[in-house]
């Protein structure tokens, strides 16, 4: 309860910095779009992720969709879900922002224990239309992004497609199971 108050006041302190923006470039005093048309994820971008604010907290095995898909798939599992900008609502098509970045962290106790860190970044410009233009990611502790064996891990289709089509069935909430 406390912490959903708490997001809730985050929330309305960055919409209120929203709306002084927009009265701003109203007045076309400042030439800055209010929002790129594309969002390209680097390795800074990720690098507060434990920092931002906690949109679901889930405990232990998934019945339901995930497997074992981020790792983690026992009675000792956590699993947090992060958002980059707490504010970001989906608009009139019903898609979040391009810019829009989650995290999530998957830590286990069991079998000596370990975590994975995963992401997505509302990318548009047409990345990858028939995926919500959505990139997917996978990172290391600090948040920037793996590269195993010469391969950076990220891209629309990340391993094979597999983020991307388990995520698909939630197509029609913008790819985002938890919120
Ligand atoms: C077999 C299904 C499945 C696969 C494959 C999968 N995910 Fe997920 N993902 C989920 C589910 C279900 C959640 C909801 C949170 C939870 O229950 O832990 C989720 C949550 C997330 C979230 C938090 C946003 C949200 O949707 O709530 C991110 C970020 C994420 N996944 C990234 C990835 C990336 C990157 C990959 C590929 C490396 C991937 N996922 C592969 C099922 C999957």
């Amino acid at each position: 309860m406390k912490k959903t108050t708490i997001i809730g006041a985050t929330a309305l302190v960055m919409l209120g910095a929203f709306s002084i923006q927009s009265c701003k470039n109203e007045k076309n005093d400042d030439p800055t779009p209010q929002q790129a048309s594309e969002f390209v994820a680097d390795n800074s971008t990720f690098s507060a992720f434990e920092n931002w604010s906690i949109g679901a907290v889930k405990n232990g095995v998934d019945p339901a969709n995930l497997g074992p898909a981020h790792a983690g798939n026992d009675s000792s599992s956590q699993r947090t879900i992060y958002w980059g900008n707490s504010a970001a609502s989906r608009s009139d098509n019903g898609q979040y922002p391009v810019g829009t970045i989650i995290a999530k962290k998957t830590t286990w106790s069991a079998n000596g224990g370990g975590s994975m860190i995963t992401a997505m970044a509302k990318r548009g410009n047409n990345f990858d239309a028939s995926g919500n233009n959505w990139e997917y990611f996978i990172l290391n502790s600090d948040g920037s992004v793996l590269v195993d064996n010469g391969d950076t891990k990220r891209g629309a289709n990340l391993n094979n497609g597999g983020c991307k089509g388990c995520h698909g069935k939630v197509a029609n909430n913008d790819y985002v199971f938890t919120r």
